[in-house]
């Protein structure tokens, strides 16, 4: 199976036309490429785009759990269906340390997102602090299993999930995890998970930090099924790069 880079764009570019120009030199670096791309980008520039690069796919960098009504600045999950999204990064953790995000609220999305058979990429991640701490899979576990809490009690398990491996620090540094470390706690998440989904629908991504130079050392183990890029995935030279 391909295996699936995606780009995280946050709170970037700054205008729409930077943004169609971006989606440009990803669908010429795709041509010749052996991975599967996914941008997501801001909610304001998904409707363009989706129409402009029916070559790409698009996912969303969050939502709300509710459909519709009085929620004012929220986006439902019906709304970026509609629209022809994808997929949607829930639990980022720039979403959990500025706007105070709680598993809780992780957990209602999930459902939210799943229940609209768009794919949610869930993002855990361990702190520096809880990492020297040896703290890693005790926290990475809780993430995990009350994030997804009310997914294990959805009677159908047609769906596919997609879990992020984001060590909070090495986000946006310039400093990856080993790849030995990310595998290691990819094993544990997905020995986790296989107890209540089948392997087949669950995929594991590593993120933090990825640019052209590491981003071959993790997509070449079995075990990692693409990345989640942020920084590197704004700069022309990099998509080329890392796309080749
Ligand atoms: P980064 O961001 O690649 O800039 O470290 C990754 C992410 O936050 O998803």
């Amino acid at each position: 199976m391909k295996k699936t880079i995606f780009f995280n764009w946050k709170m970037n570019p700054e205008s729409k036309n930077k943004a169609k120009r971006l989606a440009e030199v990803v669908k010429e670096a795709k041509k010749n490429s052996n991975f599967k791309v996914v941008i997501c980008p801001p909610f304001v520039y998904l409707e363009n785009l989706i129409k402009e690069f029916k070559e790409i796919e698009f996912g969303a960098q969050n939502c709300f759990w509710e459909e519709k009504g009085s929620f004012t600045g929220e986006i439902s999950c019906k709304m970026l269906k509609s629209l022809g999204v994808k997929f949607v990064i829930l639990g980022h953790s720039e979403r959990k340390k500025y706007f105070k995000e709680t598993n809780k609220e992780i957990a209602k999305k999930m459902i939210s997102v799943i229940e609209n058979k768009l794919t949610p990429i869930l993002c855990v991640g361990e702190t520096l602090k809880e990492r020297k701490k040896g703290l890693t899979k005790k926290t990475l576990k809780k993430q995990l299993l009350d994030s997804l809490k009310e997914v294990f009690n959805l009677k159908f398990k047609n769906f596919r999930l997609i879990i992020a491996y984001e060590p909070i620090w090495a986000i946006g540094v310039g400093k990856t995890c080993k790849v030995k470390d990310a595998l290691e706690v990819i094993c544990y998440l997905k020995k986790i998970l296989l107890d209540f989904f089948p392997s087949s629908s669950l995929l594991f991504l590593y993120g933090g930090s990825i640019n052209s130079k590491n981003i071959s050392l993790f997509l070449k183990e079995k075990e990692i099924d693409g990345v989640l890029v942020g920084r590197a995935s704004l700069k022309e030279k990099e998509i080329v790069l890392m796309l080749s």
